[in-house]
């Protein structure tokens, strides 16, 4: 699932390694599948943005206010008010959006569990930049309207997030680093769970 001949660091290999099997079966998720096979309806892919909407939001503000309890020193970009532009570019009101549901964020109990959850939300930009180009047969090639979200990542970020996960486990963290990855992506299953 990464680019061929790449060197994979041993936490990244690890944490890859343990969510693999979540990662595939959102692969097999029905609006997930058709958005990455160039098939997602207009209507279709709105109601995904709102569901992704629920869950990033609180999600991102989980990660920002637990870095500040546990210390961590690394910046999280916020991401979630391009899915707001996404929702607004495909037709939704400020009404409807204010008012969609948001998810339970995932509890991340130390700097360990926030690691794992960090490798979630930068790794999936890394999957969500092949959904962006897949996205050519609804928006047109070349628009940036209604993908900004899915296109919005840094490589910078995920350098970052790379050498902190790493870090974090020359500190002995990686057991934690995995349960709050693999939380993380439980979370994101159940959100979508109900989304058809
Ligand atoms: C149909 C939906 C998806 C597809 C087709 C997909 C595809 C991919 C691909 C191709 C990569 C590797 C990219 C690279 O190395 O350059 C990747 C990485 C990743 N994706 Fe997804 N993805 C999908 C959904 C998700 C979702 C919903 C999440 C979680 C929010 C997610 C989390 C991750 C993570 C954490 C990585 C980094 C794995 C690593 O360490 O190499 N993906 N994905």
């Amino acid at each position: 699932m990464s680019a061929a001949g790449e060197i994979v660091s041993p936490a990244r290999a690890a944490l890859r390694n343990a969510t693999r099997a979540a990662h595939l079966r959102l692969h097999a998720h029905p609006t997930l599948a058709a958005l990455a096979a160039g098939r997602i309806a207009s209507s279709q892919y709105l109601r995904l943005l709102a569901r992704l909407y629920g869950f990033h939001l609180p999600f991102e503000r989980a990660l920002i206010e637990a870095a500040l309890c546990h210390g961590v020193d690394l910046r999280i970009d916020a991401r979630a008010h391009l899915l707001t532009r996404d929702l607004f570019d495909l037709g939704a009101s400020g009404e409807f959006i204010a008012h969609l549901p948001l998810a339970e964020a995932p509890a991340l109990g130390g700097p360990g569990e926030w690691l794992g959850a960090l490798y979630v939300r930068e790794g999936s930009s890394l999957g969500a930049a092949f959904l962006a180009a897949a996205l050519d047969p609804l928006l047109g090639a070349g628009c940036a309207r209604g993908r900004r979200f899915l296109s919005g990542g840094e490589t910078e970020d995920w350098r970052l997030c790379c050498a902190a996960l790493e870090a974090g486990a020359a500190r002995g963290l990686l057991p934690a680093m995995i349960d709050g990855a693999q939380a993380s992506f439980h979370a994101l299953e159940h959100w979508l769970a109900d989304h058809e």
